[in-house]
């Protein structure tokens, strides 16, 4: 007759063991995969069939998530992208923040180098797998030296202070920088932190805080001391506006300017 060797209990263990054991394995398994896929570039080509929305979406900037009239700032994005989608470049974005738009470029474009500026040295930590200069982005010396050692420069993304001196300030030392085709992108030109002569400003006015609500603010220049008027806006797009015209005949503004949009929030301007 057959003897049982193995007592119930002890078999109980034994499966116990094998199931740990096995799921160890398989865990194991998986990341080989995850490993491997990410190695022959699996991921990344998956990702390269996805819209710059769905980039946005998954790596959770609220560039995906800021809707007026019905489109998103990656959706408006999309329309001038696409065509470089392909191509070796550099795109800068200045205020990286937690790095995740960062990521969402890395990933919309597949061959470009993404660069980030952050005054908050916090930033670059929390984007360790790029480049991300830590300064203030109306340092001009800094933004020539990130000009200088990215020749390839061709997009400048602006999404850092919101301040417009600030702002404008980026604009007047990279512009001009950027090869023909280039494009500089501004974001939330005109709202949030944001002088009381805004428009929207009842809105954005979070519990009186003008200016100081940014995280990173503390460490830059005192943006209490810096005007955010809307006028100042509408004389700066005029200015781009006016280059754009009659840069080929007056001869006293640079002619650089191709063409200036302007959406919700948002200016796009491309270089001659
Ligand atoms: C809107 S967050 C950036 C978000 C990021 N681009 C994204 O979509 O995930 C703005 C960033 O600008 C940075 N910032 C604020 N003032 C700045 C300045 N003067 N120069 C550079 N960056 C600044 C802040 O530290 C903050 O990280």
């Amino acid at each position: 007759m057959y003897a049982c060797t193995v007592s119930p209990r002890r078999s109980v263990e034994r499966a116990r063991e094998w199931s740990v054991d096995s799921g160890v394995r398989r865990t194991r398994l998986w990341k080989l995969v995850a490993k491997a896929s990410e190695r022959i570039g699996f991921r990344r080509r998956q990702e390269g069939r996805l819209s710059l929305e769905s980039l946005g979406l998954i790596y959770g900037t609220d560039k995906a998530t800021h809707i007026r009239n019905g489109r998103s700032y990656c959706d408006i994005y999309e329309d001038y992208l696409r065509a470089r989608r392909g191509r070796r470049f550099t795109l800068l974005e200045l205020g990286v923040r937690h790095g995740v738009s960062l990521r969402m470029w890395n990933a919309y474009f597949r061959r470009a180098s993404v660069i980030g500026l952050d005054v908050d040295p916090g930033a670059a930590d929390r984007a360790p797998d790029f480049q991300v200069y830590v300064g203030s982005q109306d340092d001009a010396d800094l933004l020539r030296r990130i000009a200088d050692e990215h020749p390839s420069l061709e997009i400048v993304v602006d999404d850092a202070s919101h301040m417009n001196p600030l702002t404008f300030a980026s604009f007047e030392t990279l512009f001009p920088r950027l090869p023909s085709g280039g494009l500089y992108i501004i974001e939330d030109l005109a709202p949030g932190a944001y002088g009381p002569d805004w428009p929207g400003a009842e809105a954005a006015n979070v519990d009186g805080a003008w200016g100081t609500a940014w995280p990173g603010h503390e460490y830059g220049p005192d943006v209490s001391l810096l005007d955010n008027r809307q006028a100042d806006i509408e004389a700066f797009r005029n200015r781009l506006a006016y280059d754009c015209d009659l840069g080929p005949w007056d001869e006293s503004v640079s002619g650089e300017v191709a063409f200036v949009h302007v959406w919700p929030s948002l200016l796009i301007v491309g270089r001659t």
